[in-house]
């Protein structure tokens, strides 16, 4: 009787407290949206002027980052004493007027939070940029005498890069196209722009390569509003294919013979979200765990209907809040749709090394264009894709700061992200307008930068390599990442990613992609955790070039350390196509005959790495230095145990990190 008693008020207690909860949840929900939304995140004001309305920028592996807007509009907000070709620019009406008296592009040091001025010939304007392998950033086309050039930024730690014009040229004007960089030759893909239906590659392999023909673009071409089909979603598939998204549609395309391999059913609802429509997409993060052979897209965001005719009226219809997911490998496709918290367009989406995505900037309603949009959208969103339907989305602090046409994110190697740009005129204008020309740059800590997470998070990270190329590991290999934690992980808590780090304008982000990359030891000594992992299988994969790699732990990441994946082409090009073939069930005898002869030769590699282990001569090349079937062979992840490596591993080197964040 007595325990019955206690069962029935322990009962009505949990009823109680299960109702307050949940009171409470929706009370704090209430004044969440009645003050004007979240807590979390947190804004900061890194400089006041940039002088150049970042509309295009990418971060360098240098922790600089590249910034540039158009040139043919004259002032910047950056006056220079002499131009370029070292004239001085004096005070007259026509050298106010010279555009050549100002810049246009910027190196922003991320460290030293300051710029310095770049120079620009031509016009870069609404054009596309690609990291080749080696970190040389490779920006192509524009606008005017620009829409045909070819520029390279090599990167370098003094202060003394600049841009470099090619002297091979596009063989296509392109301006508003979208560039992806390819697994083989160390090259891009360029797809589209203004009036062009075809792709071409860059570099070019020889001088009299031709732009293709891409039907595609003619099909989603909105000729009465302004093409919707502009700057592309371009998206590589784990097999090497090309996703290539437009105005509502998408394709999924083997640039290597010119050949659409699958068209994907339209995306449901109404309007658009290519250019002018100006929605967003992204990979989703790729992992070890299908080995990377899942790979689902998603595009947020865009313009209704009409609303590009409308905005010519003053009148801007409201965007679209829906997204779509949809695994673009396997054989079943489908869009599945969900709603943002809000409708948004001129938005960016970034990948975050927790595997959230993040939306950012936009405006809530109207297009993309000169003056097009109204409603700045001033909440972040966090999208958690591993969560159920309808609990993805989170809405975080907002800024004050209006974010719409030719403004950008990116993630920053310390987790911030930076925010800049925002011009919806085709000149500076600072006065009497309801959005001036923004050279404000800001940057955004998600929550998980929160001091109270500083027990979780790992520090002192570096990548161990003993490769001739420094920080480089070869794909399929193991190497080693090193650091420290507060608190002990265990094998599930700690995640690894590598991300490639974008090109952005435009509300898209060429390049970016996320792997969680597989961790086949785990041990600690000494108050440090090593971490033995696994790079990407293929460029396929991951194309050969710079990454961010992030140790997460229980969610709350580490400061990002650059990591690159090093390219080997005619034998990685060998190795792509064997595989492929095995996965096919016709050679399945073969598969089976080659497999044998592989376990003999781990064998061998065992006794050989073993018998120098014991001779003191292990280098890291040698235990490593099978090939990928070597790794295969040993399959069950083994986090958790010491590795055999110990300490002496030769010649390491740790890559320098960022100081701490303020
Ligand atoms: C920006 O300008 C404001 C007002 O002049 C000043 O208070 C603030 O310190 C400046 N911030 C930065 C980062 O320079
Ligand atoms: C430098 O550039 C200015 C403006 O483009 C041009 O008028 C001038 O002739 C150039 N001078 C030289 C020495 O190239
Ligand atoms: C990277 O490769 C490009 C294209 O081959 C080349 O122009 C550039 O100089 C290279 N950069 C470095 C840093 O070697
Ligand atoms: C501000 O703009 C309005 C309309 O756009 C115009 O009528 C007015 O003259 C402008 N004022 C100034 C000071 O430029
Ligand atoms: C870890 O990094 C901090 C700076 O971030 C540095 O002060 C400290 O000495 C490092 N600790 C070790 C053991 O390297
Ligand atoms: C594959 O590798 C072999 C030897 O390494 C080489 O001779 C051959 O040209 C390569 N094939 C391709 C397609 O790259």
């Amino acid at each position: 009787m007595e325990g019955k008693k206690h069962l029935q008020s322990i009962n009505i207690f949990m009823i109680i407290a299960i109702f307050l909860f949940l009171h409470f949840a929706r009370f704090s929900d209430a004044v969440g949206k009645a003050s004007g939304g979240s807590k979390q995140g947190k804004w900061e004001l890194l400089l006041n002027n940039t002088g150049v309305v970042a509309m295009h920028v990418a971060l360098t592996h240098q922790n600089t980052v590249i910034m540039f807007d158009q040139i043919g509009e004259g002032q910047s907000g950056y006056r220079l004493r002499h131009r370029f070709n070292g004239t001085r620019c004096r005070a007259t009406r026509n050298d106010f007027e010279d555009w050549s008296c100002y810049a246009h592009s910027l190196e922003y040091d991320i460290l030293g939070n300051k710029v310095r001025p770049l120079r620009l010939d031509t016009d870069p304007w609404c054009s596309s940029g690609t990291f080749l392998s080696n970190g040389t950033l490779l920006q192509a086309g524009g606008y005017g005498r620009g829409s045909r050039k070819i520029r390279y930024f090599k990167t370098c730690d003094n202060g003394n890069c600049d841009w470099k014009q090619s002297k091979n040229f596009l063989s296509s004007d392109r301006w508003y196209a979208s560039s992806q960089l390819l697994p083989e030759n160390d090259r891009a893909i360029v797809v589209g722009g203004r009036r062009v239906f075809s792709y071409e590659f860059v570099p070019k392999l020889h001088s009299n390569d031709k732009s293709f023909d891409l039907p595609f673009l003619h099909q989603t071409y909105d000729r009465n509003a302004g093409g919707n089909n502009l700057y592309p979603f371009l998206h590589l598939s784990s097999n090497g294919d090309l996703f290539i998204f437009a105005n509502r549609d998408s394709i999924l395309f083997n640039y290597r013979r010119n050949m659409v391999v699958k068209k994907f059913p339209r995306i449901p609802g109404d309007g658009s979200r290519n250019y002018p429509s100006s929605g967003s997409s992204v990979i989703l993060p790729l992992d070890h765990r299908n080995r990377f052979q899942k790979v689902e897209v998603m595009v947020c965001g865009g313009a209704a209907a009409g609303a590009d005719r409308a905005a010519e009226q003053r009148r801007f219809l409201t965007g679209l809040s829906s997204c779509g997911r949809m695994v673009i490998t396997g054989n079943t496709h489908k869009w599945k749709m969900e709603n943002m918290p809000g409708p948004r367009l001129l938005n960016d989406m970034l990948i975050l090394s927790t595997g959230h995505i993040l939306i950012i900037n936009g405006a809530r309603r109207g297009c993309g264009g000169w003056n097009n949009a109204a409603g700045p959208s001033l909440q972040p969103y966090l999208y958690n894709p591993k969560k159920t339907l309808g609990r993805r989305f989170s809405v975080l602090r907002s800024t004050k700061i209006a974010r719409m046409y030719h403004s950008s994110a990116l993630v920053l190697p310390d987790g911030r992200i930076l925010v800049a740009g925002g011009n919806p005129y085709r000149r500076y204008t600072f006065r009497n307008v309801t959005y001036p020309t923004e050279l404000r740059l800001q940057a955004f800590s998600p929550q998980y930068m929160d001091r109270q997470f500083n027990n979780w998070r790992p520090h002192n990270v570096s990548i161990l390599s003993n490769d001739d190329n420094m920080y480089g590991v070869k794909y399929g290999k193991e190497f080693t990442v090193q650091f420290r934690l507060r608190r002990k992980p265990t094998s599930n808590m700690v995640e690894f990613s590598a991300y490639a780090p974008p090109f952005t304008t435009h509300s898209i982000s060429m390049n970016q992609r996320m792997l969680r990359l597989r961790c086949t030891k785990l041990s600690t000594a000494n108050g440090w955790t090593s971490a033995v992992l696994e790079a990407p299988p293929s460029p396929n994969v991951a194309p050969s070039g710079y990454y961010l790699l992030t140790v997460v732990n229980n969610g709350i990441p580490s400061i990002s350390q650059w990591v690159r994946n090093i390219r080997k082409w005619s034998s990685l090009r060998n190795f792509t196509f064997r595989k492929r073939a095995k996965l096919r069930i016709p050679v399945l005898r073969r598969f089976w005959k080659k497999r044998s002869r592989f376990f003999s030769r781990v064998k061998v590699s065992w006794r050989k790495a073993l018998k120098r282990l014991k001779n003191g001569q292990a280098h890291m090349n040698d235990l490593f230095g099978g090939n990928y079937m070597f790794m295969q062979a040993n399959p069950t992840p083994r986090c958790g145990q010491r590795p055999f490596m110990g300490h002496n591993i030769h010649g390491l080197q740790a890559r320098y990190s960022l100081g701490k964040i303020a």
